[in-house]
């Protein structure tokens, strides 16, 4: 199933990161693993900007850039906001592979449930995540400020 959202401008996107931060904060760790939220979408599409909505309402006060060179930014959520939660990671998969994945013990923080991972180009490394990622693809709309996004659970 999948659920299609245009959004008219980057105060409608940030509405919908704040909700969905809010549903994934109520609904708190899983059992089976990290909170994997995975972005998909080509260069301006948003995902820089629905994560940095999203971190904020985690309560994430940093500030929140494209990990291009870092591949990826964890952050300690704050007590008040964490709901079980104990730290948001966020990586940029454009230059990644399985070899480089492995590396930084990428398995390890999949299998914490007390993590929850935000993946920019989440697409490049699909078979590293798991069944249970929530995925976001957004593209651009008919106007330069309209986004259409869509989100879904896929196998
Ligand atoms: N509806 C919208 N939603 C999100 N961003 C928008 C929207 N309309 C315009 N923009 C602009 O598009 C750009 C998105 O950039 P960014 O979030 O860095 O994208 P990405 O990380 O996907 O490359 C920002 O400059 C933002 O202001
Ligand atoms: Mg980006």
């Amino acid at each position: 199933m999948a659920i299609n959202k245009l959004l008219k401008s980057p105060r409608e996107t940030a509405a919908l990161a704040r909700t969905l931060a809010q549903v994934f904060m109520y609904l708190g760790p899983s059992h089976k693993g990290a909170t994997v939220v995975g972005l998909v979408g080509d260069l301006g599409a948003g995902k820089t900007s629905f994560t940095k909505t999203f971190l904020r309402t985690f309560g994430v006060k940093t500030h929140v850039v494209s990990p291009t060179f870092v591949i990826m930014r964890s952050f300690a959520l704050p007590a008040r906001k964490r709901n079980g939660f104990r730290a948001a990671h966020h990586v940029d998969a454009y230059r990644i592979d399985a070899r480089a994945l492995k590396q930084m013990n990428f398995g390890e923080y999949l299998a914490d449930s007390r993590n929850i991972i935000l993946i920019e180009w989440a697409d490049r490394i699909k078979k590293a995540l798991p069944k249970s990622t929530f995925w976001i693809e957004m593209g651009h709309g008919r106007h330069h400020k309209e986004r259409i996004f869509s989100l879904k659970f896929k196998d």
